[in-house]
């Protein structure tokens, strides 16, 4: 047999064991993996010496802003930074213009997705008052899942009423689809939102106190009755504090099918670094202090957090208030706009991580690959180095040093609080399907991105 492609003489990096050799992917497809003794010829050969061939990184959680938003990131910009990042797939969301909110919408955001991904893609719907009759349509249009915000953030989404999610969780639980949260309490954001400004407090330092933690674990709790009272599966994005972690612990120690992904920033920076980075490190729910920081780290060592997502949101430095160094340009932290990249970072810091022994790399492809694929029922199809399975690669060079510099990154608009973050361990080639999408750096691929439905 020859293959179209053959990765060899690395490390070959899963879950569950690391050997030295490679794998090789004709049509798309891994077709070998062992020993380079035992791997086939390739029309094309990658050298792989000294470097690790992991399983393709899914990011479960961007903002690509199409339709409708395409001045802040667009499809093309958005997965360029994705391969450059060492992603192969994304998971991307419906806070857009128009929202991702019928049937229609989701066929026309995959028509538009049409030759523009370097990466593969998979698209959430959006649940909100008044589109509960949308829910099957929209899974039987092709969404990954459905997002509901509860509490206020970009977009402005109305978000069901505690009526409606009586409907809505049933209806999601029929669709054998799960629901990913954004939660965050309204009212409690509301009042110590009203408060901090009352007393003059506008300084970037009290984001995290206009939507303290209690402000999701409640979300976290309502959402978890709810889930449980109609067997509908529930995954919490972007949790950020301790007080939900537990809670999605002792869920899953129930036997409830509930998930939940944390973020770089949540785990490696603080509250107080705002007084720094200011408006740049302004995101929702907010960065917190070092004790929920360590909770989520043992979360993802632990099992009890399932994945690593970057919730990469870009925005332009006039929302953002801020110059590219931090220094807040508008009069307050509240008319600042919340979210920032993510997806091209995302991999160097958390394998400098690796590099530090916080955990392992058999671990850190758990969490960025197969637990994702899982969670999203897409596994083995992605998630996975198997015969058959989708031939998705990111190899990495842990050895390699840098220091990240936003003006190089790939989205539209680069605002980042990551500026300067020193790193060891990058991505160095980015295969999607088997097509060569990013080698040392550069884009050499071309928009052969799929998207991907589940298969629950
Ligand atoms: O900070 C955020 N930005 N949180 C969200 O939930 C949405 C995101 C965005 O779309 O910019
Ligand atoms: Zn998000």
């Amino acid at each position: 047999m020859n293959a179209d492609l053959v990765i060899k003489n690395g490390w070959v990096v899963t879950p569950e064991e690391t050997f030295k050799g490679g794998v090789a992917i004709k049509d798309e497809k891994f077709v070998a993996l062992g020993t380079d003794d035992v791997l086939p010829t390739g029309k094309e050969e990658i050298d792989a010496k000294g470097k690790y061939i992991l399983p393709g990184i899914i990011d479960g959680h961007v903002h690509f802003r199409e339709p409708g938003l395409g001045y802040k990131e667009d499809f093309t910009t958005g997965s360029t930074a994705a391969v450059c990042g060492g992603v192969t797939m994304v998971m991307d969301m419906p806070n857009v213009t128009p929202p991702t909110a019928d049937a229609e919408k989701v066929r026309d955001k995959i028509k538009l997705a049409e030759g523009k991904f370097l990466t593969d893609v998979a698209f959430f719907g959006v649940v909100v008052q008044t589109n509960i009759e949308q829910i099957l349509p929209m899974a039987e249009a092709g969404v990954i899942g459905y997002k509901i915000f509860f509490g206020e953030t970009i977009g402005n989404l109305p978000f069901p009423d505690d009526g409606a999610c009586l409907d809505a969780f049933r209806f999601i639980a029929q669709s054998k689809l799960p629901l990913g949260i954004h939660a965050e309490n309204r009212q409690i954001m509301a009042y110590h939102t009203n408060k901090l400004k009352a007393e003059g407090k506008n300084d970037p330092i009290y984001w995290e106190s206009s939507r303290p933690d209690i402000c999701e674990a409640e979300s976290v709790h309502h959402a978890i009755f709810f889930a449980e009272t109609f067997g509908t599966k529930l995954h919490v994005y972007h949790m950020s504090s301790k007080q939900a972690a537990w809670m999605v612990r002792d869920a899953k120690a129930r036997g409830l099918r509930v998930t939940a992904e944390t973020g770089p920033h949540y785990l490696l920076r603080e509250y107080k670094d705002m007084a720094e980075v200011g408006p740049l490190l302004k995101m929702n729910p907010p960065v917190r202090s070092r004790d929920h920081a360590e909770v989520l780290w043992d979360g993802l060592l632990n099992g009890y957090i399932d994945m690593i997502a970057t919730d990469h949101s870009p925005h332009t430095l006039e929302e953002k208030g801020s110059d590219i160094t931090g220094k807040m340009t508008k009069p307050a932290i509240w008319d600042c706009i919340s979210g920032f990249c993510g997806v091209e970072t995302a991999v160097p810091v958390m394998l400098t991580e690796v590099n530090k022994g916080r955990m392992t790399l058999n671990h850190y492809v758990k969490l960025t690959s197969e637990n994702p694929a899982r969670v999203w029922q897409i596994y083995p199809k992605k998630g996975c180095i198997r015969l058959g399975s989708d031939g998705d690669v990111t190899i990495v060079d842990l050895e390699k040093e840098g220091t990240i510099d936003v003006n190089k990154l790939h989205s539209k608009n680069k605002p980042s609080p990551w500026h300067g973050w020193k790193v060891k361990g990058m991505p160095v080639c980015t295969i999607v399907r088997g097509h060569v999408q990013m080698r040392d750096g550069e884009v050499v691929g071309k928009p052969v991105g799929k998207v991907v439905r589940p298969n629950p």
